[in-house]
């Protein structure tokens, strides 16, 4: 016969059990750090200085996604990003930490390193987002140099666009977001990017929204996104990748289940890019797209390569 002390005693274990993650029991690497396209081998570099000195992986997210901002060749982040159609250059970026907390800004103009607003968001302000203007003025306030994003490059690009004067969402587009487990086994995030090339002005997406363009759990794993943002943001699509991942599924599974989400509720879906980067407690990543063509970079202690991300089509 069953007491009601046995039901108090097993209850609590039971619910425990039901939400506990089930991660793998694979020997844990780390650390390790990846990051979405070719240009996160240069962002990894930066991140490793940090990881390998067993700093922490919220550094090294910051640290990695601050350079292909800076980059002026790179036309889908930060300084030299292709504007919306008013000609204006507007970043999305977050960033989250092992314990949960984030910060994001979205539409911020003239300001470089938008993954350093958002950091600043979290740790000086009670809120977890800023948008356009006052964004802006917070970054200002808090010392960042206000400067022309719109190179000389993206403004002929943008002129040549506005002569043709076409407009649909659907450009592959290419964001970082990048992962890192440290020596300590925590696990961060960070996503930016200048978001779609000729979007409306005023046009924000996955990239800055908690859930949809990155997600961390430090229990489980975290996930990223690249491609059209309005595709994520439908499905929740980074959540949508550490949820799988809790349920047990590897983070190439994980990232798979996500994009036959989109597939399923999307009918237009062989029209553009998403694809979803992930990496789990262990220091296993995986990743999976729509199209053929996504990479992303992997660097551990053996060194850095790209990885081609399975696809779809
Ligand atoms: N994934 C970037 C964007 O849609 O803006």
């Amino acid at each position: 016969m069953i007491t009601r002390r046995d039901l108090l005693k097993s209850i609590p274990i039971a619910a425990a059990a039901a939400t506990l993650p089930r991660i793998s029991r694979a020997a844990t690497q780390k650390p390790v750090v990846v990051s979405t396209w070719n240009f996160g081998m240069d962002a990894n570099r930066e991140a490793w200085k940090i990881l390998s000195a067993n700093g922490r992986s919220f550094d090294a997210v910051e640290a990695g996604a601050r350079v292909p901002e800076a980059d002026p060749n790179n036309h889908s982040v930060g300084m030299g990003g292709y504007p919306d159609r008013d000609g204006k250059v507007t970043l999305d970026a977050c960033i989250m930490d092992e314990i949960g907390n984030c910060g994001s800004v979205a539409d911020l103009e003239h300001i470089v390193h938008a993954i350093s607003v958002a950091r600043k968001v979290m740790e000086k302000s009670p809120h977890v987002m800023l948008v356009g203007p006052g964004a802006l003025d917070f970054a200002i306030a808090q010392g960042f140099p206000k400067e022309n994003l719109l190179t000389e490059d993206s403004r002929k690009a943008w002129g040549k666009w506005k002569a043709d004067n076409h407009y649909t969402p659907k450009e592959y587009h290419d964001t970082i977001g990048i992962l890192a487990l440290d020596s300590v086994g925590n696990l961060s995030g960070a996503c930016t990017t200048s978001g779609l090339a000729w979007k409306y002005h005023g046009r924000v997406g996955d990239s800055p929204i908690i859930g949809a363009g990155l997600f961390v759990d430090n229990e489980v794993g975290g996930a990223c996104s690249t491609g059209k943002g309005e595709a994520v943001i439908k499905i929740a699509g980074s959540h949508t990748v550490v949820e799988a991942m809790r349920r047990g599924a590897s983070p190439q599974d994980a990232c798979e289940e996500a994009v036959r989400r989109i597939a399923k509720k999307q009918s237009d879906y062989r029209e553009f890019q998403v694809a979803f980067l992930a990496l789990n407690k262990n220091g296993e990543s995986g990743a999976f797209a729509i199209a053929k063509g996504f990479q992303y970079a992997l660097t551990t202690s053996a060194g850095s390569k790209l990885v081609d991300g399975v696809s779809l089509l």
